[in-house]
């Protein structure tokens, strides 16, 4: 069993047997966010790429909690100078951690830091734990080794819909086809107006093709898996 919890954009935060996994904290500055930095719970925090929307506030947060930033190195070394408990990957490598498993996948996109500095290449990651597999996507566009990501088994994909950026809804269906997963959940959606979309319309194609069920989760609400 695991627990999800959407913080709005591309933040969520996954619990199982008692340990935390913060993914993308953006929460200062989104006008979605349901939390801020100073309350929410973390042990572990996954950042995906460098852009701002997806830092946010990983290193306040690590260091108010003591978790252990987990990233691309280029972004674990950022976070470690600042302070930050870090354990870097990369791209393909996995890593055992007390919660079980996590891998870092590509994605296609950009990563640079927000003073547009080096930020190594952006992430998608797998997460093994609880008995669960779940694949948080990051910023990305469509790709078609996704096939191969599916092959872990996925229960749960949360896929970036919001276009402009990232995929589309359109794409996020072609990777749901793609990835197989038992449920897919939107991101990347109606935080700032260039990325809005409908959840609704995302749904109705996925689930008229029978791809996977599909969860809508608000800012600040939680479903068990
Ligand atoms: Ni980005
Ligand atoms: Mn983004």
């Amino acid at each position: 069993m695991a627990k999800l919890t959407y913080y709005g954009h591309a933040c969520f935060l996954v619990e199982s047997d008692g340990t935390a996994i913060l993914i993308d904290p953006f929460l200062e500055g989104n006008p979605l966010a349901s939390i801020g930095p100073g309350e929410v719970r973390a042990d572990f925090i996954i950042v995906t790429h460098g852009h701002g929307d997806h830092l946010g506030d990983a290193i306040p947060i690590a260091k108010r909690t003591g978790a252990t930033v987990i990233s691309n190195f280029e972004i674990a070394s950022y976070c470690g100078k600042q302070g930050a408990k870090i354990h870097a990957m990369h791209i393909g490598g996995s890593a055992a951690f007390p919660f079980g498993r996590a891998k870092l996948t590509q994605a296609l996109h950009g990563s640079s830091f927000p003073d547009g500095s080096y930020a190594g290449n952006p992430a998608g990651v797998i997460l093994w734990m609880g008995g669960r597999v779940l694949y948080h996507a990051g910023d990305t566009g469509l790709f078609m080794d996704m096939q191969l990501i599916g092959e872990a088994g996925l229960d749960v994909a949360i896929l970036p819909i919001g276009d402009n950026f990232t995929m589309g809804i359109e794409d996020a269906v072609r990777a749901t086809r793609f990835l197989k997963p038992k449920t897919v959940v939107p991101m990347h959606y109606n935080t700032f107006g260039i990325i809005g979309a409908d959840p609704g319309a995302f749904r109705e194609s996925v689930e008229r093709e029978k791809l996977a069920s599909v969860v809508v989760l608000e800012p600040g609400k939680s479903w068990e898996f």
